[in-house]
């Protein structure tokens, strides 16, 4: 079965109803991100960055997968399809599909400080100052916020070398080193890049097609060509 790699960004969960990072001009819901999401936001003022998460993972919650997701579920009829997502809430998993891979976690776990194996799965439930895991870590989002590594970077580009197709959908491509994956992908696998306004591409080598298109339009259309080719 063909593998086909999709690498997801905010701009598939916004007709869900999530926002973006960069579209409302550098503000995640009205906030600087690097005050809520980078180590330095959180040793500056943890209550500010846990109130912003708590917000966030409620309003995730009631989200509901769109035609792009529920898409990429249907994909997965014909071809092996591995998502791999800069995305923390968790529509694809909503829409079914099988294989999920976050890069940057994932807003309904939270971690220890001080035990990064000490997951839990909070539903839409609150993280407090207080809360701690049972060596007295302060409990987080298990979340990668900036300054922080990404762990999952070396499974992801080992799953983008064996794609023999690449779809990305509503994102940037500006934060590494999820924009590097795509530098992983066998020349001669095609690219398509679904987005109204047209991302710099930082790709070389690949044939690249441009959807500029919405993801719950582009999405559905190109799934479509790809089941009856
Ligand atoms: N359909 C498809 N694409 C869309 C839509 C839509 N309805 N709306 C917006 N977009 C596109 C924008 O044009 C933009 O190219 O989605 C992209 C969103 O880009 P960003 O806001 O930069 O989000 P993303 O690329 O996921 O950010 C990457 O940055 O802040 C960090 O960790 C955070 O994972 C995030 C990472």
């Amino acid at each position: 079965m063909k593998s086909i790699v999709v690498l997801t960004g905010a701009g598939i969960s916004a007709e869900s109803g999530l926002k973006t990072f960069r579209d409302s001009g550098g503000l995640w819901e009205g906030v600087d991100v690097m005050e809520v999401a980078s180590v330095e936001g959180w040793y500056r003022d943890r209550e500010k960055v846990l109130e912003f998460y708590n917000v966030r993972r409620v309003q995730a919650n009631k989200a509901q997968p769109n035609a792009a997701h529920l898409a990429l579920k249907k994909l997965e009829s014909k071809y092996d399809v591995q998502i791999i997502t800069q995305n923390v809430d968790d529509l694809h998993e909503k829409a079914g599909s099988a294989n999920v891979l976050h890069l940057h976690g994932m807003l309904r776990e939270a971690k220890s400080e001080k035990d990064d194996n000490h997951i839990i799965d909070l539903g839409d439930k609150a993280i407090n100052m207080g809360d701690t895991c049972p060596k007295g870590g302060q409990l987080r989002p298990n979340v990668v916020w900036f300054g922080e590594m990404v762990p999952n970077i070396e499974p992801a580009s080992q799953i983008v070398e064996r794609a023999d197709a690449v779809i990305i959908i509503g994102t940037s491509l500006v934060v590494y080193p999820a924009a590097g994956l795509i530098d992983y992908a066998p020349v001669n696998a095609p690219v398509y890049v679904i987005d109204p306004s047209r991302p710099a591409y930082p790709g070389t080598g690949h044939d690249v097609t441009f959807v500029e298109k919405t993801a719950s339009q582009g999405t559905p259309e190109l799934v479509e060509k790809l089941l009856n080719s």
